[in-house]
């Protein structure tokens, strides 16, 4: 399915998202599902507080993800339609597998918000790269969810907040890549 990933360079080179509502099965299995969580933990971390965890939603509980979640947008919008609210439910019984990646950040006097949450970025992507290693797709996603106080209650506590609702799997359909930046427009070399 994939290049050669011999070469970090490669790996890196040939990971893109896919769609999660296009990912297909298989999914990781658990000793995969573990490697990839173990990666992803792997991550720079400065003052080594973990400002993040994974929870991985198994299947039996996605559909009741789905009802939770689409409850949390009818009690925040009383004045959603019902395809918004089918849409809600839908989110959650996407791709294979789902991890909802938590920043958790720490109380500490030493190390400011930001590099948390840039750890906590770190920590997605060592994921998705990870599962690229493993053979699978991955897409991140936000959406209202991830902004939804009533959504991250359903995982954690404040001030808590999600990091990414990370889907993993097989793509269903071939996967198209998307415009990326020229690199002469982002890479140069700071002249004093
Ligand atoms: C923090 C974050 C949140 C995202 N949330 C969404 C989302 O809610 N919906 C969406 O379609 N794409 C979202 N994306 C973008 C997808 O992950 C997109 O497919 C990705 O940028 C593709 O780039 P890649 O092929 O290099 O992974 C998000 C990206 C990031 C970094």
């Amino acid at each position: 399915m994939f290049n050669d990933l011999t070469t970090p360079a490669t790996l890196m080179a040939t990971r893109r998202s896919g769609k999660p509502r296009d990912m297909a099965a298989p999914g990781p299995d658990d000793a995969q599902l573990a490697r990839i969580l173990a990666a992803a933990t792997r991550v720079p971390d400065h003052g080594k507080l973990a400002p993040w965890r994974f929870l991985v939603v198994p299947p039996a509980a996605r559909a009741v993800l789905g009802e939770r979640m689409a409850g949390c947008l009818r009690a925040e919008r009383p004045d959603a339609h019902e395809a918004e609210l089918a849409a809600a439910r839908d989110f959650a019984l996407q791709a294979p597998t789902l991890v909802v990646v938590l920043f958790s950040p720490r109380e500490s006097a030493k190390i400011p918000l930001w590099e948390q949450e840039l750890s906590a970025g770190a920590a997605c992507m060592a994921l998705l790269v990870a599962a690229h290693a493993e053979g699978f797709v991955g897409g991140w996603l936000t959406t209202w969810a991830a902004y939804s106080d009533r959504v991250r209650d359903l995982f954690g506590h404040a001030p808590e907040r999600i990091a990414g609702f990370m889907f993993l799997g097989s793509p269903g359909r071939e996967l198209s890549e998307r415009p990326r930046p020229d690199p002469e427009q982002v890479i140069g070399v700071w002249h004093p």
